[in-house]
């Protein structure tokens, strides 16, 4: 059964446009919780634009089931993860005039910080670090020959796709990957882009997927139906 871990960025995005105190994310993600998710992921950016150090701190003390800290190797941001200590810390390329997470890591050309990363989380008591990279074989390769015990994905290619054909061809590249990191003997984890239509044929090709991480879909539905149903009905697709 795959686990869902419902990412809850968005419900911050939402408070701080207005600076206001609510929505409020840690009570998003107690909700989460309760519809059936697995989990909770975030990511503290360097400029906070979503997620705040006083959000962290909430969701080490109240999320029951998996927590996932998204994070770029920013020095700051790493201290922070290691300080609450989460379950899963997920490593993501961070540009800050982005307007989400646009592609997997480079691994190689950030060798160097991974090399000076990874072993600090693993110290600090996280059991899995994860890189989020593209279905590229020398990307999951070189992941395997950090240190990082789990890879994610990036299933923005195929979240974008817009022919049926296009779909098809990279739901296998998702699956050609997922077999490399399987045989890597890296846990396979996903997310980008994976919604309430795109899930299924994901699902039936790709091997190995052992978790997910999903959240515009949810929250965008959550705005019209709530957000117990919401979650509620990406459980039932992901754990159909
Ligand atoms: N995984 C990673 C690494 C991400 O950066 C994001 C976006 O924040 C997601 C998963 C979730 O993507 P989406 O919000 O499109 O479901």
């Amino acid at each position: 059964m795959i686990n869902l871990l419902i990412n809850v960025d968005h419900v911050g995005t939402l408070r701080n446009a207005r600076q206001e105190t609510f929505p409020d994310p840690v009570h998003a993600a107690a909700l989460c919780e309760q519809a059936g998710a697995d989990g909770i992921v975030f990511h503290l950016r360097e400029d906070r634009r979503h997620i705040t150090e006083r959000d962290v701190h909430l969701f080490a003390e109240t999320v029951q089931g998996k927590l996932d800290f998204e994070l770029s190797t920013d020095p700051d941001v790493v201290d922070i993860c290691c300080d609450v200590g989460p379950d899963l810390a997920t490593l993501v390329p961070e540009r800050r005039e982005e307007v989400t997470t646009e592609g997997g890591l480079d691994v190689e050309a950030n060798r160097d910080r991974l090399d000076t990363v990874i072993p600090r989380l693993y110290d600090a008591g996280v059991e899995q670090v994860s890189l989020f990279v593209d279905p590229v074989p020398e990307q999951i390769h070189a992941a395997a020959a950090t240190g990082a015990n789990t890879i994610e994905l990036h299933t923005g290619d195929y979240a974008n796709a817009t022919t049926e054909a296009e779909c098809h061809r990279e739901a296998e590249r998702l699956a050609d990957g997922a077999e490399a990191a399987h045989s890597a003997g890296l846990r396979v984890h996903a997310g980008h882009g994976l919604d309430y239509n795109n899930f299924a044929l994901f699902r039936n090709t790709v091997p190995h997927v052992a978790e997910v991480s999903i959240g515009f879909a949810v929250m965008a539905r959550a705005i019209l139906s709530g957000l117990d149903t919401a979650v509620r009905d990406m459980a039932g697709v992901v754990k159909h």
